[in-house]
């Protein structure tokens, strides 16, 4: 196989994420040896800092977040070694040039051959033009590969996010591009596909014959924190459901690939995205979609503030932080058979699971005279908590004839529990192998922003379908409508 160790680019390594999620997956593939000592990486933004300075920001990250602590000297001082510090004018070219010269002497002093991994924690109208600067800074004529990883946003809407791509396009073929969605790297969205294809209890079942309904749930407990100035222009629908939802739903509904290679499982998910029914009008995404915005509540027993009284939000916005809605997947498998999705902030856990509920036995002699079965259940636990329960029916002990339901768990979270890989960690290893699954190619992309974009203009027309809802509950009740219409009700998170 190609040498995999990489000069790694950190653009915005003074910011959030490389603090949170970046610097700690890099320790931790380091740390299990997924990462050899051939790479080095060069933390890149405009404030001045020492690589002394740089070296402590990452050791307290690493303790603050990272699963493994940074406790053995020796093994810290070899990690830290390999990171370095360079303050840079994003629209200097220059800057590139001596980055350049840099980057080959990172080269020789570790051992790379060449390959380069640019890593943009930026916000994304900057994409472009660092882009373009790598290739006149002479950055992109090493000798190994290049490879361009990118963060969400990817874009706006559907002419913004194409704007983006041409710009990317002009420099990186799309094979170089990794966009990221972090989802697609969480164990239980990958283990998806595996309970899917490789039990017979599930895969004959799996489509409109026997499964009645699929229920995503992305909830989380947080408001915008101190993202008001990102998220009130971007709203619950861009932030999660154009991404996040919509990558779980063709995870959940895609046909199995014919071989098990990127292209082939992206193309399958691609059709899912192709055949999801479009809304026909604003009419029918006031039906089908219902949107909230949280008010003061409280969740237990602490106060919080409404969504308009948050730092950089603006006290009349109507940016929805809340969105619930009917999809249908207009195709073979699935005619019929409704997708409920819904997300939303300050709502009263953080969770993220898929309920498959499955459409009962017939009714028969035996059974359903006297009782109301319960439908089965497949809920996929993915976050925080990781696993999987099956709800059935089984005969309550020490009575004649009563039938309950029962659930039989695996919990994942309690067997590896933190050792699970962060979903950080397992992208960037795959980046830097190569292996683009779970990455989201550009029609991906563009699927995703076609369906949205139709919500997202009817949302605009007018507001009068934004409801408030108190934090910490469960958001608008109108999102039960959607559900009890067609005779179903969403069941409870774990
Ligand atoms: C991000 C969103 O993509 O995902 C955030 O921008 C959200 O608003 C986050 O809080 C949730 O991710 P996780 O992994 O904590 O469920």
């Amino acid at each position: 196989p190609a040498p995999s160790g990489a000069v790694f680019y950190l653009f915005g390594a003074t910011g959030d994420l490389a603090k949170r999620k970046l610097f700690p997956a890099l320790f931790s593939l380091y740390k299990e040896g997924k990462l050899a000592e051939d790479f080095a990486v060069v933390g890149l933004a405009r404030r001045p800092r020492t690589n002394d300075q740089f070296r402590s920001d990452l050791y307290d990250s690493i303790n603050e977040f990272c699963r493994y602590k940074a406790t053995d000297a020796e093994l810290w001082n070899r990690f830290a070694q390999h990171f370095v510090y360079m303050s840079l004018d994003i629209n200097n070219v220059d800057g590139f040039r001596e980055l350049n010269v840099l980057s080959e002497e990172l080269d020789r002093k570790f051992e790379i051959k060449g390959n380069r991994l640019f890593y943009l924690a930026l916000a994304p109208e900057l994409f472009g033009p660092v882009s373009f600067n790598l290739r006149e800074g002479g950055l992109l004529q090493s000798p190994g590969w290049h490879r361009l990883v990118i963060e969400k946003p990817f874009g706006y809407d559907l002419p913004s996010a194409q704007l983006l791509n041409e710009q990317l396009s002009q420099v990186f073929k799309e094979e170089e591009i990794y966009r990221i969605d972090h989802y697609l790297g969480k164990e239980m969205v990958q283990n998806i596909e595996v309970i899917r294809f490789a039990n017979a209890f599930f895969e004959p079942l799996w489509n409109r014959d026997h499964i009645a309904n699929v229920q995503i749930t992305l909830s989380e407990t947080v408001g915008v924190e101190d993202r008001g100035g990102y998220y009130d222009k971007s709203g619950a629908l861009r932030d999660m459901g154009q991404n996040h939802m919509l990558q779980m739903l063709t995870m959940i509904a895609m046909e199995p690939p014919s071989r098990e290679h990127p292209e082939d499982i992206r193309d399958e998910k691609v059709k899912v995205l192709r055949s999801l029914r479009q809304f026909a009008s604003s009419d029918d995404v006031r039906k089908r979609v219902v949107r909230g915005q949280y008010a003061e509540g409280s969740l237990r027993g602490k106060e919080l503030k409404g969504y308009r009284q948050e730092d950089s939000v603006n006290p009349e916005s109507t940016t929805e932080t809340y969105f619930a809605a009917k999809v249908f997947v207009d195709n073979f498998r699935w005619a019929g058979v409704p997708f409920y999705i819904r997300t939303g902030k300050r709502l009263p856990v953080k969770t993220t699971e898929v309920v498959i509920e499955f459409k009962n036995a017939p009714d028969n002699v035996l059974f359903s005279r006297k009782h109301s079965l319960q439908p089965n259940l497949l809920v996929i636990r993915v976050n925080p908590m990781e696993g999987i329960y099956i709800k059935i029916n089984a005969k309550k002990p020490g009575t004649d004839s009563q039938i309950q339901p029962v659930a039989m768990e695996f919990c994942q979270s309690c067997q590896v529990g933190i050792n699970t890989p962060e979903a950080y960690e397992t992208l960037l290893h795959d980046a830097v192998q190569g292996d683009s699954t779970y990455f989201t190619r550009w029609d991906e992309v563009s699927h995703a922003w076609t369906f949205v974009d139709k919500i997202a203009a009817a949302w605009r027309e007018s507001t009068s379908d934004l409801m408030q809802y108190a934090a910490g509950s469960w958001g608008p009740q109108q999102a039960d409508r959607l559900l009890a219409e067609d005779g179903y009700h969403w069941w409870p998170v774990n």
